[in-house]
């Protein structure tokens, strides 16, 4: 459902921060696009979403072309953003309308979609109160339902459990889980290695905007002989160590 095709972003002074990453994610399938800070993910999932033009190449979805149809194609996607922020002044109902009337749904549509998407994110006690007084974890299922107001075939979700404690990642999680039993392509993108082990399906390794492996957990243990995602990563950055001195962040968490 999402290909991408040897998908690039040069930016200016030659940062090339996503080089020729061609991948393919199923119906259903929760793919875990991972890799260090600088890596070039959040960029990918910009290009994707058509926010950002990629220098050369295209992404796909449904046959639906980023670079033909930059439009057509938001409306395939619902993004979830750790950095995304909501708009303080609103509630979430409002917010949630406003999202949906931008979407093109009518008014009974609007209301019904409100309902389901607040029954199952849990928002009924503070729906009706202004974004700005939500905490974090309140704000982040705020944002998961935004993200689905449209009800769209692709979910990209970019740190979606930053900044959540263990209760508001699992909501996180399994809110994935039920996007996969639903048959949508979902790209999450994460530091958090072992809860990525948990919930997706299969993953891309971006280092220095390569893709530098591919595959299952079962697969990518086998094709590198290390035992977890962490020791993956680990060994990926050995190769070249020199890349991370630069970097102000830890490379990922555990
Ligand atoms: N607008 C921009 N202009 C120039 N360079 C940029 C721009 N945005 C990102 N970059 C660079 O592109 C590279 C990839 O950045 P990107 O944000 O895609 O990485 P990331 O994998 O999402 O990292 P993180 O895990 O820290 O979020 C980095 O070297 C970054 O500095
Ligand atoms: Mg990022």
């Amino acid at each position: 459902m999402i290909e991408l095709d040897a998908l690039t972003k040069v930016y200016d002074e030659d940062v090339v921060a996503v080089d020729q990453l061609s991948l393919s994610v199923s119906p259903g399938e929760v793919y875990g696009l991972l890799g260090p800070n600088g890596a070039g993910k959040t960029t990918t999932l910009r290009m994707i979403l058509g926010l950002l033009p990629p220098t050369s190449g295209d992404a796909r979805i449904l046959g639906c072309t980023v670079s033909s149809e930059p439009l057509r194609i938001k409306r395939l996607i619902g993004l979830v953003s750790a950095s995304a922020g909501l708009y303080q002044w609103l509630t979430p109902r409002e917010l949630l309308r406003y999202f949906a009337v931008g979407f093109g749904l009518n008014e009974e549509q609007t209301v019904q979609r409100i309902a389901e998407l607040s029954e199952r994110m849990d928002l009924g006690r503070y729906i009706d109160r202004r974004c700005a007084t939500l905490s974090t974890g309140q704000a982040q299922r705020v944002n998961l339902a935004r993200a689905l107001v449209h009800d769209p075939p692709v979910v990209l979700l970019d740190e979606p459990t930053r900044g959540l404690d263990v209760v508001g990642a699992k909501v996180v999680i399994d809110f994935v889980g039920q996007l996969r039993e639903s048959g949508k392509a979902i790209i999450v993108c994460t530091h958090q290695l072992e809860e990525a082990e948990r919930f997706c399906d299969r993953f891309g390794l971006l280092y220095r905007g390569k893709l530098k492996y591919e595959g299952t957990l079962p697969e990518l243990k086998h094709e590198t002989g290390q035992g977890s995602l962490v020791d993956i990563f680990l060994e990926l950055m050995r190769d070249d160590p020199v890349s991370t001195d630069n970097e102000k962040e830890p490379a990922f968490a555990r």
